[in-house]
């Protein structure tokens, strides 16, 4: 029995004699059977009187004989699972090498690591697949001279500063564990070891993947910007619309953005075409609608270089009676142009329909005078139709002039004249142009000739005309007439159409129309 006890718990010599009937069990069943014996504190008390630099007893301010005791039989335990040739005499080491079993549950005594006997000068805890952060109540140990803990899977940080309290430590193995990368070679103490101690510790920069990631980020990383940049470039030139707005500059189109918007050139987008022009309605993909005319004509190289100095300087202009030129594109089998939808009412298509007062030609009139003006003034090198049919009519009555030449300077009389007949066939309904063909002269003889009425039945009865406002039309018809007569010297200028055309404009806001005159008769309360 005395050597059962001596190997089990006769670690102190001095409280050797405390366990008098005890048999041996693990450490667990010790922790929990064992009781105090008689005159345990006592001896304790003067083990620290003999020996006062054991740990235990600067436990102060008051010994906790309870802990203090179960450290006793974990020690005793620890020391004789660590193989210490004699543990009555010393303990040495702390042996737990390749003993998966045991050594987790020896680690989590902390009131043992708290009172580490001064004897222990070695700490082996390698390959014993211990999980969960650096054990960190090793420190506790300061006095050691080496410590492995290699072959385990710790993780999170390695506590760099409590290791300064190992001012003795000279072996170290820290390898193969999962550690988070730490800055091992910034602190002073870690340069004692070299990299065999941290070997795939996690620690340090792991070689390997160190190469990994400079892989990565050499072959990788210079691939995906080409292919960004591959990316971007092929969205600048194919499909710009796709760019965030901000990179947008301007409306550019492409042919891959004008397939995109018909549908792959689909017969359900084509809404006119001859030989040689085909138009689209197109969708884009802020779902703006646009006319596109796309020509199919083999142009020569610098005709191409007009075409685009045209479409610049139309997609300048900017009036509300004007139809927007939104771009163009070029490509190498067609150009087209490309501008906002309208309506596909033109003015002649409107006068022949189901008429219309005076009251809204005048405000057409007004609008294509307007519009002359500003061409006049901003872009006098622009010409542009005026007859009935190239003047499309907005869903607000507003018209918009559609047709447009660039490079034609200073021809302000022929614009005059266009007007002038543009102005006489809103009003007589009539082909003025044809009847020119007979001699200018001879019309306007006639015109001004005319009584009053026979005025009346030239001009067009749906216009609904009034004796308030046939004067009007009478003074509108003599400044048609004096816009194309080519015997006077000094025609109209746009001014005074404009100060004309305006003055009828304003009177017809104001004038009442049939319908309001009707209407008015039956509210008393306003007849005064
Ligand atoms: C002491 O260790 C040996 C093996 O080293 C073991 O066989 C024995 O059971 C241990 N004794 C106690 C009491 O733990
Ligand atoms: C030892 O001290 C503890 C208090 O620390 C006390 O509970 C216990 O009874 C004492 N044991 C003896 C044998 O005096
Ligand atoms: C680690 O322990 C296992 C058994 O648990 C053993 O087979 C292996 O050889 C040990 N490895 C080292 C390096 O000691
Ligand atoms: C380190 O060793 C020296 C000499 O052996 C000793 O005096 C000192 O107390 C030891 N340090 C620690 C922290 O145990
Ligand atoms: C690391 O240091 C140990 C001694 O502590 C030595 O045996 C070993 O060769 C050293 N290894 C390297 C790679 O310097
Ligand atoms: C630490 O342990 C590993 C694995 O057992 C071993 O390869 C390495 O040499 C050891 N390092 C030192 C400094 O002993």
């Amino acid at each position: 029995m005395a050597t059962i006890f001596s190997t089990c718990y006769l670690f102190l010599p001095m409280i050797l004699s405390l366990f008098p009937t005890t048999l041996c069990a693990t450490v667990v069943e010790d922790l929990k059977n064992l009781h105090q014996p008689p005159g345990f504190n006592s001896t304790i008390l003067s083990n620290c009187l003999k020996n006062p630099s054991l740990r235990y007893c600067s436990s102060s301010p008051i010994m906790d004989f309870d802990e203090i005791f179960k450290f006793t039989i974990v020690a005793s335990h620890l020391c004789n699972e660590s193989k210490n040739p004699n543990c009555v005499e010393s303990f040495p080491k702390v042996d737990l090498r390749n003993r998966p079993n045991i050594a987790p549950l020896y680690l989590s005594f902390d009131f043992f690591w708290k009172y580490c006997p001064f004897t222990i000068m070695s700490i082996d805890l390698s390959n014993n697949s211990i999980k969960g952060g650096f054990p960190t109540d090793v420190f506790f140990c300061t006095q050691i001279h080496s410590l492995d803990l290699s072959i385990n899977a710790f993780s999170g940080d390695i506590p760099i500063q409590s290791f300064s309290s190992f001012t003795n430590l000279t072996f170290l193995n820290l390898s193969y564990n999962y550690f988070s990368e730490s800055k091992l070679s910034d602190s002073q103490f870690f340069k004692r070891f070299n990299s065999s101690s941290f070997l795939h510790s996690g620690a340090l920069l792991d070689q390997k993947r160190f190469t990994v990631k400079a892989v990565v980020l050499l072959v990788c990383f210079p691939i995906l910007v080409i292919f960004l940049v591959i990316c971007l470039v092929w969205l600048c030139f194919q499909r710009p619309d796709f760019l965030p707005s901000k990179l947008q500059r301007g409306r550019r189109f492409t042919p891959a953005i004008l397939k995109a918007a018909t549908d792959g050139f689909s017969k359900k987008y084509l809404v006119g075409m001859s030989d040689v022009v085909h138009i689209y309605k197109g969708i884009l993909r802020d779902g703006t609608e646009v006319k596109i005319e796309m020509y199919w004509d083999d142009i020569p190289r610098d005709s191409y270089r007009r075409f685009v100095d045209e479409c610049e300087v139309l997609s300048k202009l900017h009036h509300k009676n004007l139809v927007r030129v939104l771009g163009w594109c070029k490509s190498r089998k067609f150009r087209a142009i490309i501008t906002e939808w309208t309506r596909e009412e033109n003015v002649e298509m409107w006068l022949s329909g189901s008429g219309s007062p005076w009251k809204h030609r005048v405000k057409v009139l007004m609008g294509v005078v307007e519009c002359m003006r500003y061409m006049q003034k901003e872009w006098p090198e622009i010409d542009y139709e005026l007859d009935t049919s190239s003047i499309l009519l907005s869903d607000k009555m507003e018209p918009l002039i559609s047709r447009f030449k660039v490079g034609d300077h200073n021809r302000n009389q022929r614009k005059i004249h266009r007007f002038g007949i543009f102005l006489l066939e809103m009003i007589l309904n009539k082909k003025v142009e044809e009847e020119l063909d007979g001699g200018d002269a001879g019309f306007i003889r006639n015109m001004r000739n005319l009584n009053h009425g026979d005025l009346q039945q030239m001009i067009d009865e749906r216009m609904e005309v009034t004796e308030t406002n046939f004067e009007q039309v009478k003074q509108a018809l003599s400044l048609g007439l004096m816009c194309i007569d080519e015997s006077i010297s000094e025609k109209p200028s746009l001014g005074m159409i404009l100060n004309s055309v305006a003055r009828a404009y304003k009177t017809s806001l104001v004038l009442p129309s049939a319908n309001h005159r009707t209407f008015k008769g039956h509210m008393p309360l306003q007849t005064n």
